[in-house]
């Protein structure tokens, strides 16, 4: 290249290269060749083999998978596992009753025999992570379908990864999985070996005062001061294998774990992540980020917004159902709030123009190789994105009302046995089949349901779907409102939860006594389930040709982009829920003009904060005693203050909840449960300037467990740097 052209390149490749200082979710294979002299100029203090070491024990064997949707991290030889409250939640809410409440109260084991078994709960390691898109490549290549979607199908990856490590290494080795996962759309692809351990206890919880204190309003704000921490414990077989729960089972002897640092930092230390981020869309084209704000979002704020104020009120007047509905709120109040800012993200900071400016570099990119697959690939998606866009309305729609919104589309519609049985008239098959649909009855009709409550939502929603949607467009049985009721959506709820063998006990228990075929066969709710689940798959099989064929735009946009910044900075792969590591510095920033964060919170704001006369901002007695008393024992800062959450540049998301936040050296400063309002649209677009994780400092946790639960035989399990 001669030197007039080296500097066009080379000025191109910078005015292109998107990606920036502390942007990115980095896979821990490739750290090492493509970020770690950024780390350690940053101050990392460690090698690459410190982090990700495939031979032997590094920091990334103490990072697991917490339930299905959070990480946690291992910080003790007998298998404790810190992660948040948030993402303890379910279990802390399903040991929960108004006679032992341990959302309000708190929960400590003082003894291992204490601690709470939690069906259902898991944990899971990754053992070994390889790339593999030769394999995938090679073996696609034999595919002789030209519009196969094989290379992004987890059922065809996931065989390819079996037949790879062979049927007898996991019968050897009990509750081991392997899966392959596309990376760019289908670019490359890496193998994960994972270890799931299902034996997960209940060890220690802060009430929701401090584990939840500012709940809803704060959540996705900075400044914020909430104690977001729950602790669990691994247990295994006799010798360290995953086995459900047991009696016999014991502590995890895990291969390691991470210490905990007291000695406090400073802003612009270097600090890092590592964790399962869930989602990611930063490869979106201009089209994708409208479609994502008109549609999705849009319906997602909507909905959820009627859905939460009956459920609200609900919880607000009755305290029983105030804990059944606790985590549902939670879990629809934060996906609710999460479209706002990603909306006002959108708008605020022009996405569609960032991404308009992308596609455009990659367009006078491919002209100049004459390669016309990217032209050919935008042009693609925009037509698809214009193309589904009734039919996606559609499917947010169904999803968000009646999917979603409703419990009772969730009634158990597997009653063909029990038809069978009935139609035959055999005695014993009958009684067979009524066993288990009460046992199937029960799971949908759960201490956590009342049906009050989803009758008043439904009668909302419906409402609202039937405005929204054309009545052509329907799940059919829909039209039952209009030619047997008159139109009212009302009476047509109240008429399925009075007729129908699941709208209470006592309906499905007199159906249990003298079950017959008719009955099941003019079900409503049966009926009303049957045609929502008609209208999705309905819905799914006519987006699925759009769907196939954004999948093959998308991978070939992504392919022209990597090949473009080719030489430039590294590009990192969309989160998918594997493990990734991002890194960068403890700061505050300034979230509008003439504003300025700080990078700390103190236990002083929380009591500033402190409201008693709001849920949100209740401070416990106990802890205010603490606070007076400035009784913070060793894990005060050098000022004397409590710290209590810190924010850093670190790129995250969901499912980065409960991840460890490490230090230069590899320990333990907090744990990450959030992200800053002006940076919830780092999903789409990192913004160095506006966006931070939020974490909760570790010197709190500790305090709180120490002080505040007087649990400190837990401490004597950690490893603390004073
Ligand atoms: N926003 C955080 C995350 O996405 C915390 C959610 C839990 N807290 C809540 N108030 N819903 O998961
Ligand atoms: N609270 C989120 C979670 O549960 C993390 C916040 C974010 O999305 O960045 O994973």
């Amino acid at each position: 290249m001669n030197l007039k052209k080296w500097i066009t390149a080379a000025a191109l490749c910078f005015a292109l290269t998107p990606v920036r200082a502390d942007e990115g979710m980095w896979l821990l294979p490739l750290l090492g060749q493509q970020k770690l002299g950024e780390m350690k100029a940053l101050g990392l203090e460690l090698d690459a083999n410190d982090l990700y070491n495939p031979e032997n024990a590094s920091l990334k064997d103490a990072v697991v998978i917490f339930g299905g949707g959070c990480t946690g991290e291992v910080v003790s030889p007998d298998g404790l596992v810190f992660t948040n409250h948030h993402c303890g939640y379910d279990a802390i809410q399903t040991h929960s009753s108004v006679e032992h409440d341990y959302l309000t109260d708190g929960f400590w084991a003082t003894t291992r025999e204490q601690e709470l078994p939690n069906e259902g709960l898991t944990v899971t390691f990754i053992e070994k992570i390889e790339d593999v898109t030769d394999l995938v490549k090679e073996a696609l290549k034999e595919d002789n379908d030209p519009n196969s979607m094989n290379y992004l199908s987890p059922k065809f990856l996931n065989a390819l990864a079996k037949e790879k490590v062979g049927e007898k290494f996991l019968q050897d080795n009990p509750g081991t999985e392997v899966e392959i996962q596309p990376f760019f759309g289908g670019n490359q692809y890496f193998m994960f070996t994972k270890k799931i351990y299902s034996d997960i206890r209940l060890v220690g919880a802060p009430p929701s005062s401090i584990g939840k204190f500012g709940a809803d309003t704060d959540n996705w704000m900075w400044p914020r001061h909430t104690g977001d921490f729950s602790i669990f414990r691994i247990y295994a077989d006799a010798n360290g294998n995953p086995a459900e729960y047991s009696p016999d089972n014991v502590p995890l002897r895990p291969k390691r774990w991470l210490k905990l640092s007291i000695q406090g930092f400073d802003e612009n230390d270097f600090a890092m992540i590592m964790g399962f981020p869930g989602r990611t869309n930063h490869f979106y084209t201009s089209w994708e980020v409208a479609e994502r704000r008109d549609i999705d979002n849009a319906v997602r704020i909507h909905i959820r917004d009627l859905r939460q104020q009956v459920m609200l009120e609900e919880m607000l007047k009755d305290d029983k159902v105030r804990i059944q509905y606790a985590s549902k709120y939670a879990g629809s109040q934060n996906g609710y709030k999460n479209a706002i800012g990603s909306n006002w993200a959108i708008n605020k900071r022009d996405f569609e123009t960032v991404k308009r400016n992308q596609q455009e570099a990659l367009l006078a990119w491919g002209r100049k190789q004459c390669q016309p697959q990217y032209e050919e690939a935008l042009l693609t998606l925009e037509q698809i994105v214009s193309d589904r866009k009734d039919l996606r309305h559609r499917k947010w729609m169904l999803d968000e009302t009646l999917t979603r919104g409703i419990e009772f589309t969730s009634v158990p519609m597997n009653t063909g046995g029990l038809s069978t049985a009935l139609e035959k008239q055999d005695n014993a098959a009958i009684q067979e089949e009524i066993t288990k649909l009460r046992k199937s009855f029960h799971q949908f009709f759960n201490k956590d349901y009342a049906p009050e409550v989803d009758k008043k939502i439904a009668k909302v929603l419906l409402k609202e779907y039937r405005k929204l949607v054309p009545a052509i467009s329907q799940p059919a049985y829909l039209l039952t409102i209009d030619q047997a009721f008159g139109g009212d959506v009302d009476a047509f709820v109240d008429h399925l939860f009075a007729k129908s063998i699941y709208g209470s006990v006592k309906n499905f228990e007199q159906f249990a006594a003298k079950p017959t075929a008719k009955a099941l066969a003019e079900d409503p709710m049966i009926a009303f389930a049957r045609s929502v689940k008609e209208e999705r798959e309905h819905l799914n099989d006519a987006l699925k040709s759009f769907d196939d064929g954004y999948n093959l735009a998308h991978r070939t946009y992504v392919e022209g982009l990597l090949r473009m910044h080719e030489g430039g900075q590294p590009q990192w792969p969309d989160a998918n829920f594997t493990l990734r590591l991002t890194y960068g510095q403890i700061k505050g920033y300034s979230p509008r003009d003439c504003d300025y964060y700080g990078y700390q919170t103190t236990l002083e704001g929380v009591m500033e904060k402190e409201d008693s006369t709001n849920w949100e901002f209740v401070v416990p007695a106990k802890l205010k005693e603490l606070y007076k008393r400035r009784d913070f024992g060793p894990y005060a800062t050098k000022q004397g203050t409590m710290p209590v959450a810190l924010c850093a540049t670190t790129h995250t998301t969901g499912g980065n909840s409960g991840s460890p936040v490490l230090n230069a050296r590899g320990e333990l400063i907090g744990l990450n449960f959030d992200r800053n309002w002006e940076g919830v649209g780092g999903d789409i677009e990192y913004l160095p300037d506006y966006q931070r994780s939020i974490i909760v400092d570790i010197r709190y946790v500790l305090f709180l467990i120490d002080k505040y639960a007087e649990a400190d035989y837990l401490l004597d399990e950690l490893e603390i740097v004073k």
